[in-house]
């Protein structure tokens, strides 16, 4: 499993021409749509002066796309979206000198639409992955083998092996031993990352009774999510096995993580710094000391994309002890950043 050649990438190709419909036959076409109730306004108004010419045409194009995104009636997967965010995801994730980086970010447009930009992508994917679960279900009447191939044959499934095994590789450094049993935060409708971190503990397992022994736990605070993606699940049947669900909200009481090794945040859990530490430290609380937590953040240009995550502030610095972080350079977009509940 794993994210595009190192971490969590946004599943939109470049310049996919066909048009995407969602799978009217399943049971969850409700979710493949998410209808945007209210449009920011942006006025495009021009920023601080921009001295790299790159910057000031990566910012263009960031700043035009947001445009023409917010005039989308929806975000379910499209020619139009598929072509925005297509074009998007690469731009976000190329590798620029550090200057013209500093200029893009710290651009007064940039700045402004950041927010609104990250959370329509976060939207986004959130259509796209209930819309790539549902392709994987099929009519539901399919045995488990066809299923488990239409989702080893989805189009970025080698992405989330090589990302599942990037943060295994993070969680061994770290921890020095492989967790048995891992919790999800933020799971979503196609729990890719979940599945491929379960193969690669089942690999790992002395015997065959400390492979049945392997869980993940996926949370989600969507029960719609949740529904889709424990039926995908039992889509592919016995590949699963293992996989949990709960639908709670992160750092809700109901969720305890004191037999968990591993808790995982996923990027779109918490969208400010704020936010993000708020639900960190409630996390933290309900996990066993000596536990390691995984917070997927992005660093530099893909900060358009995701909020940049530091753990170390001074509230989470009583409660944890960072470990590492790691930065992919290739067209992965989040960071991965391990730590250590304090014992
Ligand atoms: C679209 S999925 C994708 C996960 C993605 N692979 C990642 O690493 O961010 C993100 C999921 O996080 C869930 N989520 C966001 N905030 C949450 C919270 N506070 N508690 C539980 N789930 C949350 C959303 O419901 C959504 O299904």
């Amino acid at each position: 499993m794993g994210l595009t050649k190192l971490c969590l990438r946004l599943p939109w190709p470049r310049h996919r021409t066909r048009k995407a419909s969602v799978v009217k036959s399943s049971p969850y076409d409700s979710q493949d749509s998410i209808t945007i109730a209210e449009k920011p306004q942006y006025t495009g108004q021009p920023g601080n002066e921009l001295t790299s010419e790159r910057a000031g045409a990566i910012c263009n194009k960031i700043t035009e796309t947001y445009s023409e995104l917010l005039k989308l009636a929806n975000y379910e997967p499209g020619e139009q979206i598929n072509k925005l965010l297509g074009d998007l995801v690469p731009l976000c994730t190329q590798n620029l000198d550090r200057e013209v980086v500093q200029q893009i970010v710290q651009s007064a447009r940039v700045q402004e639409i950041l927010p609104p930009l990250r959370d329509i992508c976060s939207q986004a994917e959130s259509c796209f992955e209930s819309y790539s679960a549902a392709k994987i279900i099929g009519d539901g009447k399919d045995d488990p083998k066809t299923a488990l191939e239409r989702a080893k044959s989805f189009r970025y499934y080698s992405n989330y092996v090589e990302l599942a095994w990037l943060e295994l590789c993070g969680i061994q450094a770290a921890g020095r031993e492989t967790p048995k049993r891992i919790a999800f935060i933020g799971s979503g409708p196609l729990p890719l990352t979940s599945l491929c971190l379960l193969q690669e503990l089942k690999k790992e397992a002395d015997n065959e009774s400390d492979a049945q022994g392997i869980k993940v736990l996926n949370v989600d605070c969507d029960q719609a999510a949740i529904d889709i993606s424990r039926a995908m699940c039992h889509a592919v049947g016995d590949w699963s096995k293992g996989m949990e669900f709960l639908c709670a909200e992160a750092g809700s009481p109901e969720v305890d993580l004191t037999e968990y090794d591993v808790v995982y945040m996923a990027a779109l859990v918490g969208v400010s710094q704020e936010k993000k530490e708020e639900i960190t430290l409630k996390v933290v609380n309900s996990m066993r000391p000596g536990s390691l937590l995984v917070v997927r953040s992005a660093a530099g240009i893909r900060t358009c994309l995701y909020i940049e995550f530091d753990i170390a502030t001074d509230r989470l610095l009583e409660k944890l002890e960072p470990c590492l972080t790691l930065h992919p350079h290739n067209e992965v977009v989040n960071s991965v950043i391990i730590a250590r509940v304090k014992i």
